[in-house]
């Protein structure tokens, strides 16, 4: 539709029909056989029928032949024949799930990130969806929050590396094209950083570290072309996002240039009157829609007060035509005024569902995202010998993650499944062990989901029931010569509200491994999570431990790839994994302080705890293969630069090995001495590079003086004179280091 129709449909719409494009409400609401009325919760939520059957967007709801119903019908009522905008969480998948982003993010691998996106979204669009709310690209450095399995991790570049490859893959050059879906950057902004890692709970960040550290990977998103943005539940300087003027209007419309739809998160608008900033729903409404926000997802507030608003004076008309206009300008954008249905196709929709080539993908991206944190020749699996896999990820398909919602069990290869086609039978014997929580583990909020790892068919363990199992279980370990157990928390435990205050295994899982340790030394942990856990103890006990996170549909034939060998392992922690969880929130690229702690030191007034270590168990960028590398030391063309100068810093890394495999070659830099201190070290740059048995490559990158820019004392962005340290290596704690000078 070109500009000026859309400008005249704009103006020709009434007040209540433009507030009602800005409500956004759950499929549940309407039923297809009475045009696209609502149903039951609508009474409770204060929206009116009208309003139901007339709001701009749906989201939660997909399936083409369900939403080309939908939308046939609500077009048929809206006074100007709008069409609807379909919205869901397709986070990591729509059908075939891959492995969930923190994963991904350890593959270090954007590219990849890209194309898992884009194979969602061909999923996604023709299931009739128009937009998914992802990539969520928040900052994560506190394991204890539930959703850092929905970031990336915890390092700024890698991020907004992660979030623009994403937000390309979902809509590509063009969202208007077949089989790309809108991309919603979330959640704006600094969601990551809730307080004791306690969902929903306010962010305490100045505001230096809020745009050094939080904003860059938003604004990757945004600078990708992302069509959408949503708020987030927190405050940010002590003013619920959703309705912050500050945040919303200054830095993302005005500084960071983004002119898409901007969508509250789930009630968010209400909630800024539990937050003490608004004094109820019509005043929530008026604060929101005046930061900017255009639609409002799952209250009444905009249906129910902005028409009243605007009648009353209290705010202009054209507020809302602001919002509105961006709206109509999306769907415009996606060509929904043309072809209302999009790629809503039930054939295409089974065709592209699961397909082989999305299968394949996925078992490739759950091979490049496991992480080997220790391995004392364990790995890969010598298949003549007598193997037990014992642990209740044995032979379960539940490990696409909390956040798979369009997911299906039922699709996924468990990793007895896949293990069936490689290992040999005859020596190979598979047990569940244990079930997945503690019988007293209570996940409050989660009763009415089947969590607690029993399944239907076998009901609930009594204590009885479960000594069976391990010993049954601790039996088959004994006999066997190597014991593969995999293990972990359950997919229940992370993603939205699932904030721990204890970040270790079940201790009905731990007590499973320490007595098959007591029977059988040789144990390979196979551990499913979402998060960062305390791994000391497993740590000690197990003589390989493989981090295969939340891998999704092809989880069963991705691990068996890596135990065998098929895929050498090549991921790398794009979190920390804390010694405990005293340390959290624990990143890499932290201050140092006036009285640093440095190993061995025993002085008593250094910065430290008395009981544990400051570094984490497994530092950010670190992880095994099975082969080895050696880096050479750094060398650099030039020991000066000026501000227009370039430096490079090159390597020499080798395969010592005798296996093919690749390492993640990375580059951090320290300004040593600034107008404003600087982290110890930030990731700047890396390279993936596969090398043969002896083979040598030599790796450069590029210095300039954007690597060197930080937010200067004064508010401006640039580098400063000084000394500068360079490091490359493995992992965030290499001590491979040169020194060169900005002159
Ligand atoms: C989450 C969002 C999500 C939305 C819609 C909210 O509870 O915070 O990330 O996109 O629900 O499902």
């Amino acid at each position: 539709m070109e500009k000026e129709k859309l400008e005249a449909l704009l103006e020709d719409m009434s007040l209540q029909e433009k507030a009602d494009q800005m409500l956004q409400l759950m499929g549940m609401f309407y039923q297809l056989d009475v045009n696209a009325i609502l149903t039951g919760p609508a009474a409770a939520f204060g929206v009116s029928e009208e309003d139901i059957g007339m709001a701009g967007s749906i989201l939660g709801t997909y399936g083409a032949q369900t939403l080309m119903e939908i939308q046939k019908n609500y077009m048929e009522n809206q006074p100007h024949h709008i069409p609807l905008l379909f919205m869901m969480d397709v986070i990591h998948g729509m059908k075939t799930i891959f492995p969930m982003p923190l994963a991904l993010g350890a593959s270090f691998e954007p590219e990849l990130a890209g194309r898992c996106a884009a194979a969602a979204a061909k999923e996604a669009a023709a299931s009739g969806l128009h937009v998914t709310f992802s990539p969520m690209v928040d900052l994560v450095r506190d394991a204890r929050w539930g959703r850092v399995m929905e970031s990336t991790g915890e390092d700024p570049y890698l991020n907004a590396l992660m979030a623009e490859a994403q937000v390309k893959g979902f809509q590509g050059e063009d969202m208007k094209e077949e089989g790309k879906v809108c991309a919603c950057i979330k959640h704006f902004a600094g969601y990551g950083g809730a307080v004791a890692g306690r969902e929903y709970h306010t962010a305490e960040l100045s505001e230096r570290t809020f745009r050094q550290y939080y904003l860059p990977a938003y604004k990757a998103g945004v600078d990708a072309g992302a069509g959408m943005v949503m708020t987030s539940f927190n405050t940010v300087n002590n003013i619920p996002a959703t309705a912050n003027q500050w945040l919303m209007r200054d830095v993302l419309r005005k500084e960071m240039g983004f002119d898409g739809v901007l969508i509250s998160d789930f009630s968010a608008i209400q909630e800024t009157v539990a937050h003490g900033y608004a004094e109820d729903k019509r005043d929530a409404a008026r604060k929101a829609v005046e930061a900017g926000v255009d639609i409002d997802m799952m209250t009444s507030c905009y249906s129910g007060y902005l028409a009243d608003l605007v009648q009353s004076g209290e705010i202009e008309e054209a507020l809302v035509d602001e919002c509105v206009r961006r709206i109509l300008e999306l769907k415009n954008k996606l060509g929904l005024f043309e072809n209302p249905y999009k790629d809503a196709d039930p054939e295409k929709e089974k065709e592209l569902i699961l397909c082989k080539e999305h299968r394949a993908l996925a078992r490739e991206a759950v091979g490049k995202s496991c992480v080997l944190l220790k391995n004392e020749g364990m790995l890969p699996l010598d298949l003549k010998k007598k193997t037990a896999f014992v642990g209740p990820y044995t032979d379960t398909r539940k490990m696409l993650s909390n956040w798979a919602v369009t997911g299906d069990q039922k699709d996924t290869v468990s990793l007895k499944e896949a293990a069936g086609e490689v290992f040999d039978q005859a020596v190979t014997t598979y047990h569940r062990g244990t079930p997945f929580l503690d019988r007293d583990m209570k996940l409050v909020g989660f009763e009415s989901i089947e969590w607690k790892g029993a399944t239907p068919e076998d009901g609930e363990w009594d204590e009885e029931a479960e000594e069976r199992m391990f010993a049954q279980a601790v039996e088959a370990a004994g006999e066997a010569e190597v014991v593969v157990m995999p293990l972990g928390e359950s997919f229940l435990q992370s993603g939205e509200a699932c904030s721990r205050a204890m970040i270790e295994l079940p201790r009905v899982q731990m007590k499973l491994l320490r007595r098959v340790a007591a029977v059988n030394p040789n144990i390979v942990v196979v551990l499913f999570t979402g998060r960062p856990l305390d791994l000391r103890e497993i740590s000690e006990i197990a003589r390989a431990v493989l981090v295969v996170w939340m891998p999704g549909t092809e989880g069963g034939h991705g691990i068996a790839d890596v135990l065998t060998g098929k895929v050498n392992p090549s991921g790398k922690l794009p979190m920390s994994f804390p010694y405990s969880v005293g340390q959290c929130p624990v990143c890499y690229n932290a201050f140092s302080t006036g009285r640093p702690c440095r190993e061995g030191d025993n002085n008593r007034f250094f910065s430290k705890y008395l009981d544990i270590p400051n570094k984490p168990l497994y530092p950010f960028g670190y992880g095994l293969s099975y082969t080895s590398f050696t880096f050479s030391g750094v060398m650099l063309d030039r020991k000066e630069m000026s501000e227009e100068e370039t430096i490079t810093a090159r390597v020499r890394v080798k395969n010592t090995g005798s296996l093919t495999g690749t390492e993640v070659v990375q580059l951090y830099l320290q300004d040593v001495a600034a107008s404003v201190v600087r982290p110890v070290k930030e990731l700047k740059d890396f390279e993936k590079v596969t090398l043969q048995p002896g083979e040598e490559r030599e790796v450069a990158f590029l210095i300039d003086n954007e690597k060197l820019s930080f937010i200067r004392a004064d508010g401006t962005v640039g580098s400063e004179a000084g000394l500068f340290r360079v490091w490359i290596g493995n992992c965030s704690e290499t001590e491979n280091v040169a020194e060169f000078r900005r002159t």
